[in-house]
């Protein structure tokens, strides 16, 4: 019987040098969308999907991370006291269960597909879901969740996709597909950053994967590839050719590249706007905000 994806591994040793001089102190996955941190959103879009427990790839200077999943009981005594149930109920809802939640250190920062083979020993024989916090999903249904269920219909290695205009295409791991079948594709190549013009179609991978245990025993003999990094595009690419197991799919949402700075600053103002405590003041910024500038062109 096909196993239950209930395990996640979370890369979160990168540089995040795109967010220096930020990023010398602060980690990139604990800057915050409106209220929470970046690994919040993705820690509750697992949850959605039945995970149970999370594996974060460290490095050093990501102590504040490990301190965020730390319970805050002098914090919570506190708000008790006062009697504020509501900010005493926004807290309790990120606490994770003792013994939920594993690190494991990357020495040295090879690439994401590094980062997932350090993993490799909590995860054994089982399918395993992989997050980047960067990539952030506004979706009615959470992208893993429908994720987890295209796992379940095809029982391959499934990599969430969406379609990017052809100057985007050298930024991303692009699908070679097989077939099409609409929210699905089978994918017969996988190709990370193509130079312009060689790209084998528009569809791009973002940072959601639910991998077979074949894909992270790949990883155990990769090579550095694009950009001199282990890349977990190699291994998937890998998988294709051996067993033609690897789906492409076209996740229902929205995505924001939070590792960019106008992709962060696009999802505060779209997570902010759909506050209703923030909705009206923001927007209310806004208009006379653009009213301004369009006074003074
Ligand atoms: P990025 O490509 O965004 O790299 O990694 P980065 O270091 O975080 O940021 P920049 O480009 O320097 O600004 C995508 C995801 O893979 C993780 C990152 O933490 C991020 O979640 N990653 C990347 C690792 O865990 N280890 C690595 O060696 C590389």
């Amino acid at each position: 019987m096909q196993r239950k994806v209930t395990k996640a591994i979370f890369p979160v040793a990168g540089l995040g040098t795109r967010f220096l001089p930020a990023t010398k102190s602060v980690p990139k996955e604990i800057m915050t969308l409106v209220d929470r941190p970046l690994i919040q959103y993705a820690i509750d879009e697992a949850r959605a999907a039945g995970i149970k427990e999370f594996i974060f790839v460290t490095s050093r200077g990501k102590g504040a991370l490990e301190d965020y999943f730390d319970h805050a009981p002098q914090l919570e005594t506190e708000l008790e006291k006062k009697g504020k149930t509501e900010l005493l109920n926004v807290l309790q809802d990120t606490n994770m269960e003792s013994g939920a939640v594993a690190y494991v250190r990357q020495h040295k920062a090879k690439g994401l597909g590094h980062a997932v083979w350090c993993a490799r020993r909590l995860i054994g024989d089982e399918p395993v879901a992989v997050l980047l916090p960067d990539d952030v999903i506004d979706a009615d249904t959470p992208c893993l969740q429908q994720m987890v269920e295209a796992y379940e219909e095809t029982g391959g290695n499934v990599v969430a996709a969406m379609e990017v205009p052809d100057e985007k295409t050298s930024a991303y791991g692009i699908l070679d597909v097989a077939s099409d079948m609409g929210n699905m594709v089978s994918v017969k190549g996988m190709v990370e950053k193509p130079a312009p013009g060689t790209s084998p179609s528009n569809l791009a991978v973002i940072g959601r994967y639910i991998l077979t245990p074949q894909v992270l025993e790949n990883l155990n003999d990769m090579e550095t590839g694009a950009g001199g990094e282990i890349q977990l595009t190699d291994a998937i690419a890998k998988e294709i050719s051996a067993s033609d197991n690897v789906y492409g799919f076209r996740f229902r949402g929205q995505r924001f590249d939070c590792g960019s700075k106008a992709g962060f600053l696009q999802a505060t103002v779209a997570f902010g706007l759909a506050r209703p405590d923030l909705r009206d003041e923001l927007g209310l910024y806004l208009q006379e905000l653009m009213a301004s500038r369009q006074a003074a062109q």
